[in-house]
């Protein structure tokens, strides 16, 4: 079970969406249970595999065995700090980008705080760099890349091949440290859609030497 915490954003509901599609089972977690449901109801993933329940954020880090964290940065730490217990040992992807100015960095990122407010999880970065925009077009192969970094190498391989059974193309970032970097790479990204009126993405070239 693949649970949601703020599942209800545009993010939370395009990768809870896609997971369900491609077979997941998903608990969609908000903090009012009939928003969670509405936002269930409008799932049209239709496949006979499609598994999305509805819960609250409570329930979504009980039943989730890899939990992923789609709320805004503010609410971060007053969210997660009373479901520590609830998330020990479980594999927990941060989504969150800090972005507004009232947000910003320290010189350290979300991730790495995360992984400081919740010691005994296994905290992941993953998917800041996709728009759910793209993300919520459910049955196309992405053609950009998600930077998965984590100092918990198997979480990460996890979330790795979890991201590439959807169809999101993924990228090993290596450790938690370089999460500051996929987050100041989403804020380059956002400056580019307002320049450009268009969503942008990148993919990383490997050359050979
Ligand atoms: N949108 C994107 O394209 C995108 C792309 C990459 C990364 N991200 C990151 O993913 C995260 C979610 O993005 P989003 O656009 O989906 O965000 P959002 O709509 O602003 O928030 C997601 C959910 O968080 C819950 N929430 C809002 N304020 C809260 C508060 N004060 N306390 C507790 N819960 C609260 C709400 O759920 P309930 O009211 O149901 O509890 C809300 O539906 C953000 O950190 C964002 O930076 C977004």
């Amino acid at each position: 079970m693949i649970g949601f915490i703020g599942g209800t954003g545009n993010q939370g509901r395009a990768l809870a969406y896609r997971l369900a599609a491609n077979g997941e089972k998903v608990i969609l977690g908000s903090r009012t249970l009939e928003k969670a449901e509405k936002i269930v109801a409008q799932f049209t993933g239709g496949s006979e595999k499609a598994s999305l329940s509805a819960g609250t954020n409570e329930e979504a880090a009980e039943q989730g065995e890899i939990v992923f964290i789609t709320l805004p940065y503010k609410s971060m730490k007053t969210t997660l700090e009373p479901l520590k217990e609830r998330l020990r040992g479980k594999i927990v992807v941060d989504v969150i980008n800090p972005l507004t100015n009232n947000n910003t960095h320290k010189g350290m990122s979300a991730s790495e705080e995360l992984q400081l407010l919740l010691p005994k999880s296994r905290v992941v970065c993953a998917f800041k760099n996709v728009s759910s925009h793209l993300i919520g077009k459910v049955g196309e192969e992405l053609d950009v890349d998600s930077i998965v970094c984590s100092d918990d190498e198997e979480a990460k391989q996890k979330v790795i091949e979890l991201s590439e059974k959807i169809g999101i193309p993924s990228i090993d970032g290596g450790r938690l440290e370089n999460a500051l970097a996929s987050e100041l790479l989403t804020r380059l990204l956002l400056h580019l859609n307002k320049e450009k009126n268009a969503e942008t993405g990148f993919k990383i070239q490997y050359y050979k030497v």
